[in-house]
């Protein structure tokens, strides 16, 4: 074949393989094929010794036409491909902002703690302390320093797990009556909220693991009214200014007076009715004067200080406020359940 046609075939050849190539690896490779030192224009041009000193010049006129078209087609071809590539890459990375956004889920206060802080607040504004005691507590604190020695009959209705023969999980947050008693002059004025544990099964008011509130007050001249008014405050604050509140003799081994105290009946207003058992009270916790035998034990004077305690059970509360008939609800951490309230 003659160099001429052969340089019209190579150009031809490229200019059909540039077209149909769609990547920038590919291009360069093209390159190389026709252009490089080894390529296939550069061997016709090697040829060029061969031709007629009349041909020479016409030929290396062509050969140097057909490089430079191959070199201009490379160039537009790869810029075609930068920019498609980089449209490609807008493409396939563009983000939809007018989609609605992912919400992180805000978790919310558990119901008990909700009424436990509101608790806390009405108690702190009235001058108390909060403190806290140990869950695992030694029979003393748990029973014996409240006036319930081994084998009183109260320590029937409050069965626990033991760790040994001396120390259990607490039944009751009185316990840290005597702890605060033993460690403090009066006066006293502290709630003190916690986990108690007894051995009960569960149903839909019992549960092996609950909190009371426990509160106490000792300093001079302190009476049962003053711990009327404190519950009736508490529980108007809780449940509204027209709570009332009902005092019913009771038994504690700590208190001489005991006391139970009812609230009214919210679905009945104090007239009776199938939710308070037609009693139109209903019962929420216990509460006394402290037994002067507890006072001594802890060092304080009788003859200068009496005080008032009451214990509270949190879920009991908690249940009469929301209205929520199963105490079990309250542990399973279903967001249904809890996202009511
Ligand atoms: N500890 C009692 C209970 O668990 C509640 C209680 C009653 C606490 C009378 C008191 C109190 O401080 O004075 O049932």
């Amino acid at each position: 074949m003659k160099l001429k046609e052969q340089l019209e075939k190579i150009k031809a050849l490229a200019i059909s393989e540039l077209d149909s190539c769609d990547d920038t690896d590919m291009i360069e490779s093209l390159r190389v094929r026709y252009l490089g030192k080894k390529g296939e224009l550069t061997s016709i041009l090697k040829q060029m010794g061969r031709l007629s000193p009349e041909e020479r010049p016409v030929i290396g006129q062509l050969a140097n036409q057909v490089r430079e078209i191959i070199e201009n087609r490379i160039s537009e071809k790869a810029l075609f491909l930068k920019s498609e590539l980089s449209e490609r890459k807008i493409k396939s990375e563009a983000i939809d902002v007018t989609l609605p956004g992912k919400a992180p889920k805000i978790g919310r206060a558990h119901p008990l703690n909700t009424v436990l802080a509101e608790i806390e607040d009405v108690f702190i504004g009235m001058g108390f302390d909060i403190v806290e005691g140990p869950e695992v507590e030694t029979d003393y604190y748990c029973f014996e320093a409240l006036n319930m020695p081994p084998h009183h009959p109260a320590r029937d209705t409050q069965d626990t797990f033991y760790i040994n023969e001396n120390v259990i999980l607490r039944t009751q947050t009185s316990s840290v009556q005597i702890r605060v008693m033993e460690k403090t002059q009066p006066p006293i004025r502290i709630i003190s909220p916690g986990r108690v544990y007894r051995s009960d099964s569960v149903d839909a008011t019992h549960s092996p693991l609950f909190h009371q509130i426990e509160g106490l007050v000792v300093d001079k001249g302190i009476t049962m009214g003053d711990l009327k008014g404190t519950l009736e405050m508490l529980m108007q604050r809780l449940y509204g200014g027209d709570c009332k509140i009902r005092l019913r003799p009771h038994h504690f081994p700590y208190t001489e007076p005991s006391a139970e105290i009812d609230i009214m009946c919210f679905n009945c207003h104090g007239k009776g009715c199938s939710m308070c058992k037609q009693e139109g009270y209903v019962e929420l916790l216990g509460a006394g004067m402290v037994h002067p035998n507890v006072l001594k034990g802890c060092g304080i004077n009788t003859d200068v200080y009496s005080g008032f305690a009451f214990g509270m059970g949190l879920e009991r509360i908690t249940m009469r406020r929301y209205g929520i008939n199963d105490m079990r609800l309250l542990y399973e951490n279903d967001m249904r359940f809890l996202e009511q309230f």
